[in-house]
């Protein structure tokens, strides 16, 4: 008699059977949001700073002693006022020791819960900036110290699609996600999701094949205002994801 268990069992061999067969897309963890449950962990995933230097755009010189976990599970981003005359603050950035690429036919998810200041001043943000040139850069998130959450593309330095939205009580976590998916093997969608709700979908122009760098930093004034706080500001991430999409 004819049996679905059976034929459920033959179904592996089929598929070793067909090779270049592909039943499921397959959906790799590239971060784990085991990455900031220790500075061993923060280490294996990301490099102090910018892939660049120390600064970039602002007020705030970067350093390592500014992005700890102090806590497991969270990394905190500390910028701390010292008046300086070139950079008026101490402040902390991470990038990811891997670049990121939204393959043909593929895709990427990022996701974390943040914790983010948004008075003037202050500047954290989360995004994509291209390994071999600028732009591409996405702005998964970015808060310009004026109490709204910015969501932005750039197909080119001019050309941007900028979406920035009512941000709830920043004394709380939110979680960000943004869905990354080719479109036509050029062109990519990303839809940006705040606390769950789908916020907006942006269109870059031939970011499919362009590798990424995922950067996390506290940058002070330049984009959100002057002057910004004289004390220490906080920015903390947690829970933090990368998942593939690509087959
Ligand atoms: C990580 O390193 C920082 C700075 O060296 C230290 O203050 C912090 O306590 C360390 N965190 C953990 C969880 O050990
Ligand atoms: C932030 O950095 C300042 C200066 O290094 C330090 O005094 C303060 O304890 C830090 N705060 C936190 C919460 O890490
Ligand atoms: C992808 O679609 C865009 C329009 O959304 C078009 O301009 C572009 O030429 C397409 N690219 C390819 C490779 O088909
Ligand atoms: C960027 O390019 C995409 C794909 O061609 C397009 O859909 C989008 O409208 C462009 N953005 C702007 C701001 O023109």
């Amino acid at each position: 008699m004819y049996s679905a268990s059976i034929f459920l069992a033959l179904l592996p061999h089929l598929a070793h059977a067909l090779p270049g067969t592909k039943i499921n897309k397959r959906s790799d963890i590239l971060i784990p949001t085991t990455c900031f449950d220790s500075n061993t962990t923060l280490n294996e995933y990301f490099n102090y700073n910018y892939p660049w230097g120390d600064t970039h755009n602002g007020a705030a010189i970067m350093s390592s002693a500014n992005a700890v976990i102090s806590t497991p599970g969270t990394l905190t981003l500390n910028a701390t006022y010292t008046g300086g005359s070139d950079y008026a603050y101490d402040s902390g950035t991470v990038w990811a020791k891997q670049a990121f690429t939204v393959e043909e036919s593929g895709g990427l998810d990022f996701s974390a819960d943040f914790l983010a200041p948004v008075v003037t001043g202050t500047w954290p943000a989360f995004w994509l900036d291209g390994v071999n040139s600028w732009p591409p850069e996405v702005d998964i998130a970015e808060w310009k110290g004026t109490g709204d959450i910015s969501f932005n593309t750039f197909n080119t330095s001019s050309v941007v699609t900028a979406d920035d939205v009512y941000y709830p009580d920043p004394t709380e976590f939110h979680t960000v996600k943004a869905e990354f998916r080719d479109e036509n093997g050029s062109d990519v969608s990303i839809k940006f999701y705040l606390d769950g709700t789908l916020i907006t979908e942006q269109y870059a122009s031939g970011l499919t094949g362009q590798p990424l760098y995922l950067i996390i930093d506290l940058q002070m004034e330049g984009s959100s205002g002057s002057p910004g706080p004289t004390g220490t500001t906080l920015y903390e991430i947690k829970n933090l994801e990368v998942v593939s999409q690509n087959s």
